[in-house]
C-alpha cells in the first residue's frame, strides 16, 4: 500500500458567489479504501465530488489526488491553474458515476463504453472492444452490448455506466448517489458491482445514503454538513454510537 493518499482534501473551500459551500473540507482516503459520504441535502457533497474530478474550481485549500494537485500546479509556494488540456489528462485518472447515467442515447452499450478508450486514449477498436465486452461482462451485462440504453432498466444503465467509467481505467472512483434516481429492486445489483469493484481493490469516494452498503463495504464515512466534515470514522462504529449530536440526528432520521 502506498504512504501517499489517493484524495487528500486540506481546508478545501469553495463559493458560489456569497454562497459559502464548502467551508474546509479535509478529508483523506487511502488507496484501496472506500469512503462513503453522507450529509443532508444542499451539504456540499456533490460539489466535493465535483472539485475532486475538478469539474469544479476549489477557491481555498489543497486538493491532491495520488499525491498530485488537483487543477494547480505548485511552484515556489504559488499555485497556478493548470491549462484545460493537463486539467482533462488530470481527469482521465478519475472515474465518476452520476445519478442519472448520462449515456448515449443513440449509442448501443457497446459503443457508449468503447467510446473514450478510443477518442481520448487512442486504444484500437478491437482493443477497446475486447476491454469493453469484459468490463460489461463484470457488470453482469455480457448479453445486452447490442442494446441501446433506451432497451435497459435503469439499474442496468447505471451498471453500463460504470462500465464508461472503467473503460478509462481510472485510479479513483467517484459516485454520487448512484443509485437514488432508481426503482428499489434494482438498487441491490448496481450494489453488488459497485462491492465487486471495492473487493477488486479500487479506492472510491461514494456519496450514498444506502447504510448497510457503507457499513458493509465502507473503510470509512464521512459526515458533511453546512460544507464541513462534522464526523469521519469507521462506518459500523460511527453508526452505533455516533460523536456529534448533528450526526446523531441525521442518522435517527436515515436508519
Ligand atoms: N453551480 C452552482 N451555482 C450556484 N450554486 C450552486 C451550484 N452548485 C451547487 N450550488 C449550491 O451549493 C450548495 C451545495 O450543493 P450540492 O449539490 O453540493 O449539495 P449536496 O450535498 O450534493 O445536496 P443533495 O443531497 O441535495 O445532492 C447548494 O446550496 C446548491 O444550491
Ligand atoms: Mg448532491
Amino acid at each position: 500500500m502506498s504512504a501517499t493518499p489517493m484524495v487528500q482534501a486540506e481546508s478545501v473551500c469553495k463559493n458560489f458567489g456569497a454562497l459559502q459551500v464548502l467551508r474546509g473540507i479535509s478529508l483523506e482516503v487511502q488507496h484501496g479504501e472506500v469512503a462513503c459520504l453522507i450529509g443532508p441535502s444542499g451539504s456540499g457533497k456533490s460539489t466535493f465530488l465535483r472539485c475532486v474530478n475538478h469539474l469544479e474550481k476549489v477557491n481555498a485549500g489543497r486538493l491532491r489526488v495520488d499525491g498530485d494537485l488537483i487543477g494547480y500546479r505548485e511552484r515556489g509556494g504559488k499555485l497556478y491553474e493548470m491549462s484545460p488540456r493537463d486539467a482533462a489528462r488530470q481527469r482521465r485518472d478519475i472515474g465518476m458515476v452520476f445519478q442519472h447515467f448520462n449515456l448515449f442515447p443513440h449509442r448501443t452499450v457497446l459503443a457508449n463504453v468503447i467510446e473514450a478508450p478510443i477518442l481520448v486514449k487512442g486504444q484500437s477498436r478491437d482493443e477497446a472492444v475486447a476491454w469493453a465486452v469484459d468490463l460489461l461482462d463484470k457488470v453482469g451485462l455480457a448479453n445486452k452490448a447490442d442494446a441501446y440504453p433506451a432497451q435497459l432498466s435503469g439499474g442496468q444503465q447505471q451498471r453500463v455506466a460504470i462500465a464508461r467509467a472503467l473503460a478509462m481505467d481510472p485510479k479513483l472512483m467517484l459516485f454520487d448517489e448512484p443509485t437514488s434516481a432508481l426503482d428499489p429492486e434494482l438498487v441491490g445489483d448496481v450494489l453488488a458491482v459497485m462491492r465487486d469493484l471495492a473487493q477488486a481493490g479500487m479506492t472510491m469516494l461514494v456519496v450514498t445514503h444506502e447504510m448497510g452498503f457503507a457499513r458493509e463495504v465502507a473503510d470509512q464515512l464521512v459526515f458533511m454538513a453546512d460544507g464541513v466534515v462534522v464526523e469521519r470514522g469507521d462506518p459500523r462504529e460511527m453508526l452505533e454510537n455516533p460523536q456529534h449530536q448533528r450526526t446523531k440526528t441525521f442518522l435517527s432520521k436515515l436508519l
